[in-house]
């Protein structure tokens, strides 16, 4: 007996064919999936190949070709559609499909559907990258995002028009997992405020270079997904980064440590979790040209100075305001790792600091996984197994409830 129930919207583009594996895994995860199909998407892929896969009717039209009656019939199987489902997901969404439902067209049986839909949707882009990054596709995924729409983005890499860039659909394990997830969210952070910092800063050396260091800020990402689906407020403060900005999250963009101290301060007093998992620059260069550096065949040396340590001053902050708020640090390091931990906790009055080795292959700064220890104030120390950073970003948020609670500090 299927638990959930989905509809799987299906667009017209190539990736159409990847959907008949998502039904798939949709279907392995409990769902019982309904396919919608517009018309482009059946010049793909034949509703055959998803009847036979969920075993249920797929809709391929509004009106069917029969008589008064069968019209009358169909003209309310979206609103019935809409009311025996849980979630919708689209994938693959076109720039077609998004532009009519960011403007409310409903000229088919899927756009009408959409309008009538009242539970979470979850939209899964997939289209050429040119396409992907026009300004008005943009404009229409912002639209959606701003509705509370989650959005997966697609994956960067070869596409079917011999480019490459963002466009793929994400491959569908990925998507149903996040439908999964979008579905049964818990909200447990409801009426919190959590800041979160993320990526790397850049630190220009003249007006067109600069130091910067490899974070991909996928950790601080997934947290700041993670603690939106959980019904936070995530104020997501972020150096420069290729990813895109998780659904229901406010972005600050930055980029030097001079500008993530000001945003960190700017939205502390209003936030109860401060997580920071940004790797900050130390140095930054101490009188930045004004013009481009030209070359010499002379030895050139850069003068560095301290950039501010942003956790440092939180710490003393919260501290001196005794404002119950708690603070959320992380260590990447090379060696002695749980001792480095340690001695960062102390130093910089964390409350917990999150730990990984940055040496280890397959984790770390730019791979989707991560293998971490905490370290707590209340003196222990807690290893969190290798796992996708998306599922550590809730295991950290888990700790740090259960982490406040024992230290009686308050929201
Ligand atoms: N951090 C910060 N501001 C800085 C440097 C670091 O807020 N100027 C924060 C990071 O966001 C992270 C923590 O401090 O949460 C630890 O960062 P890390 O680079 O591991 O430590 P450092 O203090 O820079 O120490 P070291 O480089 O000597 O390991």
């Amino acid at each position: 007996m299927a638990s959930h129930s989905a509809v799987l919207g299906v667009g017209g583009g190539i990736a159409a064919y990847k959907a008949a594996e998502l039904a798939r895994q949709l279907m392995e995860r409990g769902f019982a999936v309904n396919v919608v199909m517009t018309a482009a998407a059946q010049e793909f892929v034949r509703p055959l190949t998803f009847a036979a896969l969920t075993g249920r009717k797929v809709v391929t039209e509004m009106f069917g070709n029969g008589g008064a009656d069968e019209v009358l019939a169909s003209s309310v199987e979206h609103i019935r559609v809409a009311e025996e489902n849980q979630i919708l997901v689209i994938a693959p969404a076109t720039a077609d499909l998004l532009a009519r439902f960011a403007h409310g067209l409903a000229n088919d049986f899927l756009t009408t559907l959409y309008l009538a839909f009242e539970g979470p949707v979850v939209l899964a882009p997939a289209m050429n990258s040119a396409m992907w990054n026009h300004p008005a596709t943009q404009a229409n995924l912002e639209i959606l995002r701003q509705r509370g729409h989650h959005i997966l983005p697609p994956d960067a890499g070869p596409l079917a028009c011999g480019t490459t860039g963002p466009g793929r659909l994400p491959e569908p394990a990925r998507i149903a997992e996040f439908a999964l997830r979008v579905l049964t969210q818990r909200h447990d952070l409801d009426g919190e405020t959590i800041l979160i910092t993320a990526g790397p800063t850049r630190e220009p050396l003249d007006p067109v270079r600069f130091i910067s260091n490899r974070s991909s800020g996928k950790m601080g990402y997934a947290i700041a997904e993670a603690a939106a689906q959980r019904g936070a407020r995530a104020v997501l403060v972020s150096g420069p980064v290729q990813l895109e900005p998780p659904a229901g999250v406010e972005l600050v963009r930055v980029q030097t440590a001079r500008e993530m101290r000001d945003a960190v301060l700017k939205h502390l007093a209003e936030s109860s979790i401060i997580v920071k998992t940004a790797a900050v620059a130390d140095y930054h260069v101490a009188n930045v040209p004004s013009q481009k550096v030209k070359k010499t065949a002379m030895r050139l040396s850069l003068e560095l100075d301290p950039t501010p340590d942003i956790l440092a001053e939180v710490g003393l902050e919260i501290e001196r305001r005794a404002s119950g708020q708690l603070l959320i640090g992380f260590a990447a390091e090379t060696e002695n790792v749980v001792a480095e931990a340690r001695r960062k906790l102390q130093a910089k009055k964390c409350d917990m600091v999150v730990a990984n080795d940055v040496s280890a292959d397959g984790t770390g700064f730019e791979s989707d996984e991560n293998e971490v220890v905490l370290a707590l104030r209340t003196g222990e120390v807690t290893p969190l197994a290798r796992a996708s950073k998306r599922v550590l970003a809730d295991q950290i948020l888990d700790q740090a409830l259960k982490l406040r609670l024992a230290l009686h500090k308050s929201r």
